[in-house]
């Protein structure tokens, strides 16, 4: 079976790790956390990252600290995982949902202006499968509304947005390190900020709201989503390497497409003029050329020896949301399409040139 994904983990890591056992720096303490944070931070062109223990929590943190008000909005595409709805609603605020373009499956920025309100507080983009969501037309509608924009970056390391690095655009920046993503720490997390304030308020949330002034005594509710120096170590070297790794994603991207170019049972990646796509996850969508769905794909490539992984159900399809009481009757055709018709095929960063033609063989003879 060729897997969907597998990490690659170089020396360094051993290295650094060893370090950490040598030295007894186990926990959320040691040099590689400050190391780490701030060599991402550079990277993505932010000025202060503050790491956690994964996407999910970066997320949490983040739409935490933005100190929204119960009933506030927040805009974000249906098409994405759950985390960036409980991340919403656990800030007390309300998401208010778009559907996805076509050609990217990023949210569709054009729908945005039509879903703010007088609540609105913020806009959260969700660069989707290595591509950037196009920022322009979110910054603009921004600084017109005067609202924060929160980007999730967690599938896009390295991507570029007209030659700015994503997660570097918005006021805060959100990224996993799950052992999937192009860079990882096994599970982990980042948020990056712009203002100092936010960095502060970032760093209680993650460590329990403790005060300097009184040890043990609260102010605040927070939480511990520290991450350990342990992975950080991982972390850095990691970042260390990530050219290569987003080389890699870019070869077999380029590579997949070359090969199932005159495929018209499926519709492909894109890359816009404006982005760099970086490939995380090499999606396919079926067309109506294809008499089934997404599931039965998936079941006839894994026959064939070739694992994939669905695409995302949209949040306006969630049970657990629905049953709430939120987004009854709405609709959003694209991001319904792509859930039922899409899904990635092996992506990770150790597929070889020649496991990659052995997919593209097995996905023609299924398709032909
Ligand atoms: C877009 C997006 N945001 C957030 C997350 C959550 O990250 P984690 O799994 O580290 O909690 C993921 C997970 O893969 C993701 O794809």
């Amino acid at each position: 079976m060729i897997a969907v994904s597998e990490p690659l983990i170089n020396d360094q890591a051993s290295k650094y790790v060893e370090e950490c056992l040598r030295t007894s720096w186990i926990s959320s303490e040691g040099r590689f956390i400050p190391e780490f944070e701030a060599k991402w931070a550079g990277y993505c062109g932010m000025n202060y990252g503050v790491a956690v223990s994964n996407g999910t929590t970066a997320l949490q943190i983040a739409l935490s600290c933005l100190g929204l008000e119960l009933g506030d909005e927040v805009i974000m595409p249906t098409f994405t995982i759950i985390s960036c709805a409980i991340a919403v609603m656990e800030a007390g605020a309300v998401p208010v949902l778009v559907d996805s373009d076509p050609r990217t499956w990023c949210m569709d920025v054009s729908q945005i202006e039509s879903k703010i309100t007088s609540r609105t507080r913020a806009i959260m983009p969700v660069h989707m499968y290595g591509h950037p969501v196009d920022m322009d037309p979110i910054r603009e509608l921004a600084s017109k509304h005067n609202l924060f924009i929160i980007e999730d970056a967690a599938e896009a390391h390295g991507a570029e947005y007209k030659g700015q690095k994503v997660g570097g655009i918005g006021d805060l920046s959100c990224f996993s390190f799950y052992a999937n993503k192009i860079i990882t720490t096994g599970e982990g997390g980042m948020v990056l900020a712009k203002s100092v304030e936010h960095a502060e308020r970032l760093k209680s949330l993650r460590n329990l709201c403790f005060r300097a002034d009184r040890r043990f005594y609260h102010t605040e509710l927070g939480h511990n989503y520290r991450l350990t120096n342990i992975q950080a170590a991982i972390g850095l070297s990691q970042v260390e390497r990530i050219e290569d790794h987003i080389a890699q994603k870019r070869w077999m991207g380029q590579a997949y497409t070359e090969c199932l170019k005159d495929l018209p049972q499926i519709v492909l990646p894109v890359e816009e003029s404006w982005a760099k796509n970086v490939y995380w996850m090499y999606g396919v969508v079926l067309t109506n050329d294809v008499a089934y769905a997404a599931t039965e794909f998936a079941r006839r490539l894994r026959e064939k020896g070739v694992d994939t992984r669905p695409f995302f159900i949209g949040m306006h399809e969630q049970p657990v949301l629905l049953e709430k009481g939120m987004f009854t009757g709405e609709h959003y055709p694209v991001a319904e399409r792509i859930a039922r018709r899409g899904l990635y095929l092996p992506s990770g960063l150790t597929l070889s040139e020649s496991q990659l033609e052995q997919v593209c063989d097995v996905v023609r003879s299924v398709l032909l």
